[in-house]
């Protein structure tokens, strides 16, 4: 059997949901290759070192530089935040690396598209971190759409809240920082159902948005892990430069009509991805927080026993299902990696396309753009204008 070398930059947040998934593909997926947690990369030494000790991984590294030429390696799996990944991305390309990046794409659409250029140019496997699309549930909406028993799309409606940043001395994290992220809670929250609307219902047509940012300056961060993060008393502020939340309208491509929003200031939710499509025979629905389920209603019911069922997704027969337990012993986030890695790693050996690809990457990126200059010009903006 194929054995597949990894080598990660970044042990954090991401570092670890993509260590726990890249250790469980081959326990549970007859994945067509040995994967290998060769060498973990961070810029701390003694951090990385830690990292690589309770993950697993064989080495370390604290130059990404080092990482991307070493002859061992075959993938690059890029866990950084996004002003990051272009420069690794290139480069591990040109080093014929296939690789592996957390969404958002990049910092900007151009920078997305070169990524994607270079990519295509190396011929090298690339696949992007929208992990949602590998919940069983979501897979098994998609499966109902294509079946047509949903029929014609006429609205999705999606949103995305947390609640992490509303107190006005959480600190200035890299979440906050233009340069660093790109887009705030469209480009890290929206990113995602941005990518949903698009494996659902298909390509945006255009868009009309409105952003804010409520809490203008904070406190510089000391210490930060996954959401979490303090500063100290006497801590100087710097400016958040970037979205505490957006609310856009759209339309797609086939005429539908979508409706969005994403924000960290919505008090009581956490991780409320949530996402629902109405077609004229029949409406779906995928709560994140609720992630083994599907809510389904079918005009085609029997007249008065109608009314939106509820579907456990955790079934053989639903997608993924049958490497993982007993019907009704029910997954969770974790897992979704576990999925997208047992695909990507499978696109490699068989050779065929992996998906989501840059190019979903690119298009999202393409969507996000959109939505920040019709909120600058306060008006529609065309996505093919961009
Ligand atoms: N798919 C998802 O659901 C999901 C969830 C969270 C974050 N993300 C994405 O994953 C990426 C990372 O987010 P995170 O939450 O893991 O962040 P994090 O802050 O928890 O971890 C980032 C890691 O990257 C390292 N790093 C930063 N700059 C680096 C550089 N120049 N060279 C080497 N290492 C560097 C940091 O030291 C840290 O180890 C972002 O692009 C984010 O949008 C995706």
């Amino acid at each position: 059997m194929k054995t597949i070398n990894v080598g990660m930059v970044g042990y954090k947040f991401m570092g670890k949901a993509h260590s726990n998934a890249l250790s469980r593909v081959g326990m549970f997926f007859d994945c067509p290759a040995q994967i290998n947690k060769a060498v973990i990369c961070g810029r701390d030494e003694e951090g990385v070192k830690k990292a690589a000790a309770k993950f697993g991984w064989q080495a370390y590294e604290t130059k990404w530089q080092n990482l991307v030429s070493r002859e061992d390696i075959d993938v690059i799996d890029i866990t950084a935040p996004s002003d990051a990944h272009k420069a690794i991305a290139i480069a591990a390309a040109q080093n014929g690396k296939h690789i592996f990046c957390e969404k958002p794409l990049a910092l900007n659409l151009d920078d997305a598209r070169e990524m994607l250029a270079e990519a295509r140019k190396a011929g090298i496997k690339h696949q992007i971190g929208f992990n949602y699309r590998f919940a069983p549930a979501v897979r098994l909406m998609k499966d109902i759409i294509d079946s047509g028993k949903i029929g014609t799309i006429r609205h999705l409606r999606a949103s995305y809240l947390q609640d992490f940043i509303i107190d006005p001395e959480f600190p200035l994290v890299w979440r906050l920082r233009k340069e660093v992220c790109g887009s705030g809670s469209l480009g890290d929250l929206g990113a995602h159902f941005i990518d949903l609307a698009r494996y659902l219902a298909g390509d945006f047509k255009s868009v009309t948005g409105m952003q804010k940012t409520f809490i203008k300056s904070r406190p510089l961060v000391e210490n930060m892990t996954g959401l979490s993060a303090s500063a100290r008393e006497d801590a100087a502020r710097g400016e958040v430069n970037v979205d505490d939340a957006t609310a856009f309208v759209a339309e797609f491509q086939n005429g539908a009509l979508g409706v969005f929003e994403a924000t960290r200031f919505a008090q009581g939710h956490k991780n409320d991805l949530s996402i629902e499509i109405n077609g004229d025979k029949g409406s779906l629905k995928f709560v994140f927080e609720r992630m083994n389920e599907v809510q389904y209603f079918s005009a085609d019911d029997e007249e008065g026993l109608q009314g939106f069922r509820l579907i456990q997704a955790t079934e053989g027969v639903h997608p993924y299902m049958y490497a993982w337990w007993p019907a009704g012993h029910v997954i969770g986030y974790e897992h979704t990696f576990v999925h997208e890695m047992y695909e990507f790693m499978s696109a490699i050996v068989s050779g065929k396309a992996a998906s989501p690809d840059f190019a979903d990457g690119v298009e999202c990126s393409r969507v996000i753009e959109a939505v920040e200059l019709s909120s600058q010009r306060r008006a529609a903006v065309d996505i093919d204008s961009l």
